[in-house]
Order: structure tokens, then C-alpha cells, then sequence
């Protein structure tokens, strides 16, 4: 096989020909689907050849203005279509292929997923459907008609507006679809198929009726009503927020099983991975419900950001992808707790981005260099891109971020264009010079902020004085050696020993709409004398994580506690614990693993628990930092068995200080019935965790508390919180509780999935073993990326099971690798992720990963997915 050619950033070129028009016809077979595609083709440069991208395809006919080519006019390769000489002149091309749905195995292109079609074409999948212009520069209007059988497939969808339909004589039936808005070929969709439909009615400000439509597989429509009002809290918030409003007469979301990501904003036909959709609360936990909400916001958002103004290129992904994520964060944020979904990306950024950007494939959030765009759907492009919409938010203010995003979509409307395009909008519309901030779309790495002070007490002659210092540096990364400084907002604020918030005067400190203080750090240092204070300030710098950055800066427990007990914002807080309790696992991993918690910090915990805050905040600031985050502070030999040790002592010894707390909580909590509020939600997550501790603190007694609680939960919630707990503790009514899972779901999907990543993320020795047996569970189906993912992918995130020190953990994800790169490799890519990392474990665990590595290399057929991410893996350090 032709090893797949790296494509650079630098090297764009604007396309040699436009198509303004597209009219494909589908005739839909399992195993012979037939594509008739006749585009308007207009060429841009005289005498080009015309290079048509396609993949997997059986070229049928080719014609240009109906006439009928012979194949000496043609070449056709693996990747392409290549036509020599076409007119000078605007003609028509006309192209049949046929390919193979049902022994498409990728999930990329025309598909069938539980005996429907369906199709997925970010990035490159519509190159698998027909030849095309595969790349989101080329703009189209398509008109889709598709014949299927109409037993088999009574709906029949396509992007935009039904426009005709039809029977033929031979039972087949037929509908014509019109989308009137230009679009690139990635948001083409097609699906056929016997659903149910949940059907109602949207009215836009303006006073357009749109129609909306969810489709599930028969059985399931009980469980999308939350989905379909979560499109209408959508709708109704982008046209609050940023004044947008939707634009075409239907909406439809189809719900599949077989999905390889979230979901898929094709323009009018969204197509979701079934979990994203289908939730009701015996089978859906509280978070599936929020990650419902989001990813159907997710989508929605992108009719603007994403599809009515698109990519350019690849290389923007983040253009569309960071704004699209900021807005589904922003609108989560709305509707629920600001405080709760800040500090849920604050985690992911510090437990997954830190990692991917300290990895052998970091890159920039606007990468420079691509083998297979399947790769940069990461949490770089998507979270860390987000991040940097966030501080431009957090610099511009809402009014000035919003004007931006007017004068983005006044410029752009209907363009495909680049990440420097929407920062001069954001520019323009503020008068601001935005020039170093853009270093933050072209170097990868996380910067370290490094933050030192100095007091000088108040005399009798002066007021007190605090020299603060700032120093930034990137670390290299493959690639990129030597960095820039970058654009970074620190907002802080200051209190005094007794918690009161106190007023820091400085020329360079700006009060921010967020309630804190603003500091731009632009240069690679800086210095400021902050006078006229009465008594020493604690600071709390970079508040709500207002730049995506390590904070290195020195502070006592005792101020800790201060930030813990008195910040004015929720997220200060549950950071002041987080900034303890890394001081305490550090430390701790630093000599015997051993943790006793300081008396200053017990009391700050029981204090917390005490006052009258949100209970979610409360659980999520009693949750120390997992072993996957806390190895994120070890560049290399990560001190695997240490951080287990201490991270283990940590949970013990909160446990042990807040039992009786705790204990109080959990007995007031019984017996509350099931409700689907924000409150109840989070008085839920503070009483699993409650009974966490408990179970911890005391197993034998605790152990028929959790399997009573088991047998009498009603929800979702519960039940899969205590049967974690019973498994992750080891207590002795585990194994009972999992065959009652079992049982009691074993037909329904969504729901067993919970059953094995429950048991793959325990921190326990038998893990490795449970999960090859799991492998082989007669429920287990490793074609479907669900399934692999609930089971192999949360087991690889499981720091201790996944490198127990035999490398038995390696062995079997290695084999489902070996295994997917033949059927899925998008899928397999995703898995190998934890091997390329091999140079941060000792020199054991290298060899072992390496091993893997090296052997998966020499697969014949090895996916240009897995090669790219195996060969910068094993490229020497710090090279592209
Ligand atoms: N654009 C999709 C989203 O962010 C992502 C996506 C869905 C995707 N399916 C995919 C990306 C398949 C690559 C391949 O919502
Ligand atoms: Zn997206």
C-alpha cells in the first residue's frame, strides 16, 4: 500500500475549479448501492486537470456534457480520478460508481448501522460515496433523490427542504431533497430507514415555523422527548445569546448505533451517536442527560459556526470546532451551574490536553502538518481551541466578543475561511491589536506561568507593598524548539487573612466583568508594585482557569484555606482544594506515598462541607485530583506505584475527617424521591460520593448500606454509582450486584456499556484479568466503537490497570488494535493513544510499550491513521 503523503498548512492552494451545483441520486442496496452524481463544474485556472478525490469506489460511467467518456480519457487510482483535458468552458460532469455499504466497516462514508443507511463525511468521507472536490473550500447547492426499497426503508432524508416524492412500479419508493445553502461535501448526509418519530414545531423570532424531527430505532421513542427539548433550549438560546436564528423550514436528528464520535452537524440532518440522544432516567444517569443537552446544543451551534461559515481548510478545524465548544459550554453554562461545567472542562483540559500537548503528537490548536485528518479531532483542537475563544471572551468582554461575532458573520456569511479571518473580525469590531494573542493558534504546548511575590509590610512612613513577578515560557515541543511568548489573561483577586476581598490599586490591573482583576501578560516577563496596602493579600491568581496554562506559584495551606473558605467565585474555591490536595499528593509521592492531612486542611474541608453552598460544588471540591491528573506533574518515570499509594492515603485520610459529616448527609439524603432538577442532580453527586467515602472508611459495615441502596435505586444514577463503588472498593457484595446489572440490562446497549466501563476503570489488581474475559462476553461487539470504547478505551485511561507491570494490560488493548486497524481505524487510532506515551514510564514499561509499537509497524496493511500516530511516537524526541 502507498504510505499516505503529509499535507502542510502552508501549502493551500484555492482549488483549479468550483462546482455550483450537485445532483446525486442513491439507489440504495446493501451490497450495491448505486451513486449517480452530475455536477456543474466551473474551472477557475485554464488547463488544469481536473483531480477528483474517491476511495472504495467501482467507477461505473463518467460523461462531460452527456457525452460519454472512454477510458483512455480518464486515469482512476486508489485516490483518484484524473481527467486530463476538460472543456475551458463551465460543463457538465456526470459520474456512476457503485460501492458497498453493508462491508463498510470504517463508519465512514455510506454505511448501515442496525439495517439502516446512514452516512458520516467529516472529514473525508464523502470521497467514499462518490468522486468529488473532497475539501471544505468547494461550495455546492445539492439536490439529493434517493430510491430504496419502502418496506424496508420508509423514511427516506437528505440535507435542506423535501422537494418531490414518488413510488415506481417495482415498489421502490423515492424522495427529492433540496438544500439551497452552498455547502462543503463533509456536511452532505443521507439516511434511510424504519425509525420512530418524535415530531414538534419551533418558531424562530421572526416568526418562521420550523418543523423538527428526531428519529430512533422502533422502540426507543420514550427516550427522546429530553432531546427534543434540549434542540428547543438551543434554538431559543443562540438566538438570546448571540442573535442567531435558524434557517431552513425542517430540522431532523437521526439517532444510530454505530457511530465512531458524538454526533454530526450536517446541514438540516443531524446524525447522533444513539448515546447522545436516547436518555430517560431508569437508563440515563444525571451526566448523560447534561452530555445530551451539550451535544445536541453542540450541533444545533454549528449551523452558524461550522456550516453557514466553514473551514477554508483542515488545517482551521478549530475555527469551527474551539467556537462551536465554547458556545455549547457557554449555553450548558446558561441553563445550568456556571460553576460545576467550568470546573468539568477545567478537568479535562488538566487530565487529557496537558497530556496530548506534553505527547509525542502534540500540535497547535491550527495544526501545520496532517497525514490523516481523523487524528486532529483531539482535545487540542476542540477543548484547548475553546480555551482560546474563552480568553478572547475574557479580553474583549461579553458586548466586545459579541460585536466580534457580528462583524464575523457580517463578513463571512457563506464563506469558507481561516482562523487569522475570524481574529481580524474580533479585532476590527474592538479596535485591538490582536497580533501576539494569535500565538496561541501556532504553538503547541502548555506555557508555564511562573508567579513569585515579595511584601513589604506597612511601616509607620509607608503603606504595605507587593512586588509581584511574572515569568512565561513554552516548553518545545516536536517541532517547534523555540517559542514566542503569548497573549495570557491572568485574572486574580486578593483577600485578607480574615477572607475579606481587598482593593488592589495598579495602573495594569483592570476590574473585569467577571468580578476580578484583569492582567495581561503579554511579554515574557513582568513586574508590578502593587502600594498602599494595609495587610498582606492572598492572592488567588488565574481564576476560573483564565488561560490554559501551568501556574507554578509558592502559597501556604493556611492561604489556601482562606481561598477555600471565603472566595467570592465558586471555581476559586474548589481550586484552593484541588491546590491542596496536589500539595499533599506531591509531596507524598515524594518520599513514601504516605498522606496525613495537615489540621488546617482538615478543618477547611469540614468547614466547606458545613456551609451553605451548592452540593455539587461541594462533591466536586472534596474530589481530589485522580492518579491520571497527578501524573500529569511527572515529565517522565512516572512513579506509577507512589501515585496509587498517595492517591489512595489522600482519599482515606478526606474519609476519615468528614466520616461523621458524611454519615449526617447520606442518612438525610434516603429515601428522597427522583427528580430531574439542578438541585436534586446535585445533591445526588454529593451522596454517591458520601457513600463513597463511607464504603472507604468503612467496607464491612458500609457493604449492605450500598446493596440495599442498589436494589431499592429507581434511576440510572444510583444504580450505576454504588455498583462503581461496590466494584472500585472491592466490597463483598460486588460480584452480586454486577450480575443483577447484568441481568437486569443485558438487552439494552447504552446501558451495559455502563456494566463494562464500570469494571474497566477499577483501580484494582483483577482488572487486567476482567477485562480480557470481558472481551470475549458474548454482549461484547468489537465492531461497535461504543462498546470498544466503554470497555478498552476507559481501561487504557486507567493509569494503574492499564501498566500493571507484566505488560498484560498492553497485550490485550494491543490486540483489539491489531484487530480494528483492518475494520475501523479511526476506532484503533483512538486506542493506540496511551502506547505512544511510552517515554514517560520507566525503562520496563518502555520496552513493553515499544514492543507493541514496533510490532503493530510491521502490520501489512497498517491504516495511515495508526502510522501517523505510531511514527511521530517513535521519532526521536522532540522531532516532527
Ligand atoms: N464535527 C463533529 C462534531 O464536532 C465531529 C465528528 C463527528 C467527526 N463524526 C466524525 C469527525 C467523524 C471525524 C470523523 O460535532
Ligand atoms: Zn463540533
Amino acid at each position: 500500500m502507498s504510505e499516505k503523503q503529509a499535507k502542510f498548512r502552508s501549502d493551500y492552494r484555492a482549488p483549479d475549479f468550483s462546482i455550483s451545483t450537485v445532483e446525486l441520486t442513491f439507489y440504495l442496496d446493501p451490497h450495491h448501492t448505486r451513486v449517480h452524481n452530475r455536477m456543474q463544474v466551473h474551472p477557475q485556472r485554464q488547463q488544469q486537470p481536473l483531480c477528483l478525490d474517491g476511495e472504495q469506489l467501482k467507477l461505473l460511467e463518467v460523461s462531460i456534457n452527456g457525452e460519454l467518456l472512454d477510458a483512455n480519457d480518464y486515469q482512476v487510482d486508489a485516490q483518484q480520478l484524473v481527467l486530463t483535458k476538460v472543456p475551458e468552458q463551465a460543463f457538465e460532469l456526470e459520474v456512476v460508481t457503485e460501492i458497498d455499504p453493508a462491508n463498510n466497516t470504517a463508519l465512514e462514508g455510506l454505511y448501515q448501522t442496525n439495517g439502516s443507511f446512514c452516512t458520516q463525511c467529516e472529514a473525508e468521507g464523502f470521497r467514499r460515496i462518490t468522486y468529488y472536490l473532497d475539501r471544505p473550500d468547494v461550495l455546492a447547492i445539492f439536490t439529493t433523490t434517493i430510491y430504496a426499497d419502502q418496506q424496508q426503508y420508509p423514511y427516506l432524508l437528505s440535507n435542506g427542504n423535501p422537494q418531490a416524492s414518488g413510488t415506481t412500479a417495482a415498489g421502490q419508493q423515492w424522495v427529492t431533497w433540496h438544500d439551497p445553502f452552498p455547502k462543503p461535501a463533509y456536511l452532505f448526509a443521507l439516511v434511510a430507514g424504519n425509525f420512530e418519530l418524535l415530531e414538534d414545531h419551533f418558531t424562530t423570532r421572526s416568526g418562521k415555523q420550523v418543523l423538527l424531527q428526531l428519529f430512533v430505532d422502533p422502540g426507543n421513542l420514550a427516550r427522546a422527548h429530553y432531546a427534543m427539548q434540549a434542540l428547543k433550549n438551543s434554538m431559543v438560546w443562540d438566538e438570546q445569546r448571540f442573535g442567531l436564528e435558524y434557517d431552513l423550514d425542517i430540522y431532523m436528528i437521526v439517532a444510530v448505533d454505530f457511530f465512531n464520535m458524538g454526533a454530526m452537524e450536517n446541514k438540516g440532518l443531524n446524525v447522533f451517536n444513539s448515546r447522545y440522544v436516547l436518555a430517560d432516567a431508569a437508563t440515563a444517569t444525571d451526566q448523560d442527560f447534561l452530555n445530551v443537552e451539550s451535544v445536541i446544543g453542540h450541533e444545533y451551534f454549528h449551523n452558524w459556526t461550522g456550516n453557514r461559515i466553514t473551514c477554508r481548510d483542515w488545517f482551521q478545524l478549530s475555527l469551527k470546532e474551539g467556537l462551536t465548544v465554547f458556545r455549547d459550554q457557554e449555553f450548558s453554562s446558561d441553563l445550568g451551574s456556571r460553576a460545576v461545567n467550568r470546573i468539568q472542562a477545567i478537568r479535562v483540559m488538566r487530565s487529557h490536553q496537558f497530556n496530548e500537548d506534553a505527547s509525542p503528537m502534540a500540535h497547535p490548536i491550527r495544526p501545520d502538518k496532517v497525514i490523516e485528518m481523523n487524528n486532529f479531532y483531539t482535545v487540542t483542537v476542540y477543548n484547548k481551541g475553546a480555551e482560546v475563544i474563552r480568553m478572547l471572551h475574557t479580553l474583549l468582554g461579553e458586548t466586545g466578543f459579541q460585536a466580534g461575532m457580528q462583524c464575523y458573520i457580517e463578513r463571512h456569511d457563506g464563506q469558507a475561511v481561516t482562523c487569522d479571518d475570524f481574529i481580524a473580525a474580533m479585532a476590527a469590531a474592538n479596535q485591538r491589536d490582536l497580533t501576539r494573542f494569535k500565538n496561541w493558534y501556532s504553538q503547541a504546548g502548555t506555557p508555564v506561568v511562573r508567579v513569585t511575590e515579595n511584601y513589604t509590610p506597612a511601616s509607620a512612613q509607608a503603606a504595605g507593598q507587593l512586588r509581584l513577578t511574572f515569568a512565561q515560557h513554552t516548553p518545545a515541543t516536536p517541532g517547534q524548539t523555540s517559542k514566542q511568548p503569548v497573549h495570557i489573561p491572568v485574572l486574580l483577586s486578593a483577600y485578607s487573612s480574615r477572607g475579606e476581598r481587598l482593593n488592589l490599586t495598579h495602573p495594569e490591573l483592570q476590574l473585569h466583568e467577571s468580578g476580578s482583576y484583569l492582567f495581561e501578560l503579554t511579554e515574557a516577563t513582568a513586574e508590578l508594585t502593587i502600594t498602599g496596602l494595609q495587610q498582606r493579600p492572598i492572592l488567588a491568581l488565574l481564576e476560573n482557569f483564565s488561560a490554559p496554562v501551568r501556574l507554578e506559584y509558592n502559597q501556604s495551606f493556611a492561604d489556601k484555606a482562606v481561598l477555600l473558605g471565603s472566595a467570592e467565585q465558586e471555581v476559586t474555591r474548589w481550586e484552593a482544594a484541588q491546590q491542596m490536595y496536589l500539595d499533599l499528593l506531591t509531596a507524598a509521592v515524594a518520599k513514601d506515598g504516605l498522606v496525613s492531612l495537615p489540621p488546617e486542611v482538615s478543618q477547611a474541608l469540614q468547614e466547606l462541607l458545613a456551609a451553605p453552598l451548592d452540593p455539587a460544588l461541594k462533591a466536586l471540591a472534596l474530589t481530589p485530583p485522580a492518579a491520571e491528573e497527578l501524573a500529569e506533574h511527572y515529565p517522565q518515570d512516572i512513579p506509577l506505584a507512589l501515585i496509587g499509594v498517595a492517591c489512595e492515603q489522600l482519599k482515606r485520610a478526606i474519609a476519615a475527617a468528614l466520616a461523621e459529616q458524611l454519615a449526617t448527609w447520606w442518612q438525610q439524603q434516603q429515601g428522597q424521591p427522583y427528580e430531574l432538577t439542578a438541585e436534586a442532580i446535585a445533591q445526588r453527586s454529593l451522596t454517591h460520593l458520601a457513600a463513597y467515602y463511607l464504603a472507604l472508611n468503612e467496607p464491612e459495615a458500609f457493604n449492605s448500606e450500598i446493596s440495599q441502596a442498589f436494589s431499592h435505586a429507581d434511576n440510572m444514577t444510583s444504580q450505576q454509582a454504588l455498583l462503581q463503588i461496590a466494584t472500585h472498593l472491592e466490597l463483598a457484595c460486588a460480584s452480586d450486584l454486577l450480575e443483577q446489572f447484568e441481568l437486569r440490562w443485558q438487552h439494552d446497549p447504552l446501558v451495559l456499556d455502563k456494566w463494562f466501563a464500570v469494571q474497566a476503570s477499577a483501580p484494582v489488581a483483577g482488572t487486567v484479568a476482567r477485562v480480557a474475559e470481558l472481551v470475549d462476553h458474548p454482549r461484547f461487539n468489537r465492531n461497535n466503537p461504543n462498546r470498544v470504547y466503554a470497555l478498552l478505551a476507559t481501561f487504557s485511561r486507567n493509569l494503574l490497570a492499564f501498566h500493571q507491570a507484566d505488560g498484560a494490560g498492553y497485550q490485550v488493548v494491543a490486540s483489539m488494535i491489531r484487530y480494528l486497524n483492518g475494520k475501523n481505524p479511526q476506532v484503533a487510532a483512538r486506542l493506540i493513544t496511551p502506547f505512544t506515551q511510552w517515554r514517560r514510564f520507566d525503562k520496563q514499561r518502555q520496552k513493553l510499550l515499544l514492543g507493541h509499537l514496533q510490532e503493530l509497524q510491521q502490520l501489512p496493511n497498517l491504516a495511515p491513521d495508526l502510522a501517523e500516530k505510531i511514527s511521530s511516537s517513535l521519532a526521536p524526541d522532540m522531532q516532527a
